[in-house]
């Protein structure tokens, strides 16, 4: 017997189904996903990633970061949020901007979808990339410390040196200055912030709670 027309078939059908839910389904539910316009929310969301901030994504890929952080608030768990890691849940629309989407899957560190909220001080992250030992210790993250150079003083000291505690510093004349790349990489990481609401998504409890606070106060 010819079983030719039947594994043709069978091959089909598998080729048809597996196209139709990865790629057909998914694209029906969230390809056309725009960005919206919200005035009370200081205008475009999702916001969209500026000058140093985006040259600093493309080292967060280079040096593959990813390998243990996330960029995905979860709530299946309610852990994510009481983890301090957001203040929402994450959904599709945040992520329309982005070309490459980095979610990750291993999580050896936090979760970055809010980091710049959490730590808006650029000053740290430097230090944090120089050398994670100078401001959390006990780490496990590697020292990026060849994004930073090492340079003889020459005159008086740069005012981009960093500053930092004893036991790092370099050696006497010597000063440690940041690189572009440590600069933009730590202009991305003040740059990833979900500070805004998406009707879509699941609200963060603070602003169930002024909502609330709201509705109780008009019911009086
Ligand atoms: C081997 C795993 C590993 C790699 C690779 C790694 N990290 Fe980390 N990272 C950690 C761990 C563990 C922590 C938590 C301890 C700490 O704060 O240092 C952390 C913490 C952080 C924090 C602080 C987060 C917070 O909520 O306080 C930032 C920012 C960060 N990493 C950025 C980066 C960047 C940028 C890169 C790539 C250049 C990177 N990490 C690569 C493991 C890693």
């Amino acid at each position: 017997m010819n079983r030719g027309p039947f594994i043709f078939l069978g091959v089909l059908i598998i080729l048809v189904f597996s196209w139709t839910t990865v790629i057909l389904k998914p694209n029906q539910e969230v390809g056309q996903l725009l960005a919206i316009l919200d005035d009370d929310q200081g205008g475009r969301l999702p916001r969209e990633l500026q000058g140093a901030a985006q040259h600093g994504k493309e080292i967060y890929q280079e040096l593959g970061c990813i390998a243990c952080h996330t960029q995905q608030v979860r709530v299946a768990a309610g852990t994510d949020i009481e983890r301090g890691w957001g203040n929402r849940q994450s959904v599709a629309r945040d992520y329309i901007d982005q070309d490459r989407v980095l979610l990750g899957r291993k999580r050896l560190g936090p979760d970055l979808s809010n980091v710049g909220e959490r730590r808006p001080d650029v000053a740290w992250h430097l230090l944090h990339l120089y050398n994670p030992q100078i401001n959390s210790r006990g780490s496990n993250m590697p020292a990026y410390s060849f994004l930073f150079d090492t340079r003889e003083i020459v005159g008086s000291p740069s005012s981009r040196a960093m500053e930092l505690p004893e036991a790092f510093s370099p050696p006497e004349g010597f000063e440690v200055i940041p690189t572009r790349k440590a600069e933009s990489l730590a202009a991305y990481m003040l740059s990833l912030k979900v500070d805004y609401d998406l009707n879509e998504a699941p609200k963060s409890p603070e602003t169930m709670a002024d909502e609330l606070a709201i509705a109780l106060e008009n019911a009086e």
